[in-house]
């Protein structure tokens, strides 16, 4: 199906590549990345090493994601909760791993030509991270390719909430509430994601059937797959084995398929 396969891609995900349909690649592409603790349980290891081994994946995903040209990338790489709920202990850590990770990664992506941003209530973060992240994100604005979304202390329902706000505060800036106008398109104009595409895909790592509180509004028409791999062994060729499935399926947003059936005869789009 497919002639030009992008450089940098080793010989497994070019065969994978192959499979694709690159016309319809998914724009803007989110992942829940789960189980680095327990791929450090089986292996009899701290969670710590889980989440060490974790950025191996996070760096191959967004150098394939990058050189098949998806738009946007957004990773769950710390909830609100982890942030309120884990042991200081692991929250130092992650936190360290974040600074390592951003200073090690900026050539990178760089060379990948890939902006970085972040969603989340980042002003909560400790000083020292929130320096790091803000270098981060100036020392890669320039880049035109992939935009790179972090999550980090990211709830969706805090979004919403933190949307609401904004949209109540520029009402009373502007006249008061008589002013106030609330409609999908303003609701997605104060959302964190409102320098993204819309979300067409959300992979899941580690098996667990759950949104946990990401991007809850934005995934309304998106695409869900859920796949064993534990995130610390995901790589390039497993997001694009997941792209072909999203390719399988077909898109309704509640309207007809193809050939006709309403969406009440077969799942809701
Ligand atoms: C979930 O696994 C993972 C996290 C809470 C942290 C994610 C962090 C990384 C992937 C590495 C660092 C990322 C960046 C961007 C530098 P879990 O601990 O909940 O696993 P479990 O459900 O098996 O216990």
């Amino acid at each position: 199906m497919q002639e030009t396969i992008p450089a940098g891609l080793d010989r497994k995900e070019a065969e994978a590549y192959q499979r694709l349909d690159p016309a319809r690649l998914p724009k803007h592409i989110a992942i829940i990345m789960d189980g680095n603790g327990r791929w450090a349980r089986r292996r009899h290891l701290p969670r710590i090493a889980g989440h060490r081994a974790g950025v191996a994946a996070v760096r191959s995903t967004v150098e394939t994601a990058a050189r098949i040209k998806i738009p946007a990338l957004t990773l769950y790489a710390f909830s609100e909760e982890n942030w309120k709920k884990r042991p200081r202990s692991e929250v130092e850590f992650l936190m360290g791993l974040l600074c390592r990770y951003l200073k090690q990664e900026v050539p990178t992506l760089n060379k990948n030509n890939i902006r970085l941003e972040y969603i989340g209530r980042q002003h909560e973060l400790p000083p020292v991270v929130q320096q790091k992240m803000e270098w981060a994100r100036q020392a890669t604005a320039q880049n035109s390719g992939m935009v790179l979304t972090l999550a980090l202390n990211y709830s969706a329902r805090t979004e919403l909430v933190d949307a609401f706000r904004s949209l109540v505060d520029a009402a009373s800036r502007n006249g008061g509430l008589n002013h106030l106008q609330i409609d999908e398109e303003s609701v997605s104009r104060n959302l964190y994601t409102r320098h993204l595409p819309d979300l067409d895909f959300v992979i899941r790592t580690s098996g667990e059937m759950r949104l946990s509180n990401f991007l809850l509004w934005q995934l309304a028409y998106a695409e869900i797959h859920v796949t064993p791999t534990l995130w610390p062994e995901f790589r390039g060729v497993h997001l694009l084995e997941s792209i072909a499935d999203y390719q399988k399926r077909e898109r309704r947003y509640g309207g007809l398929t193809t050939d006709g059936h309403s969406p009440s005869r077969v799942s809701r789009s």
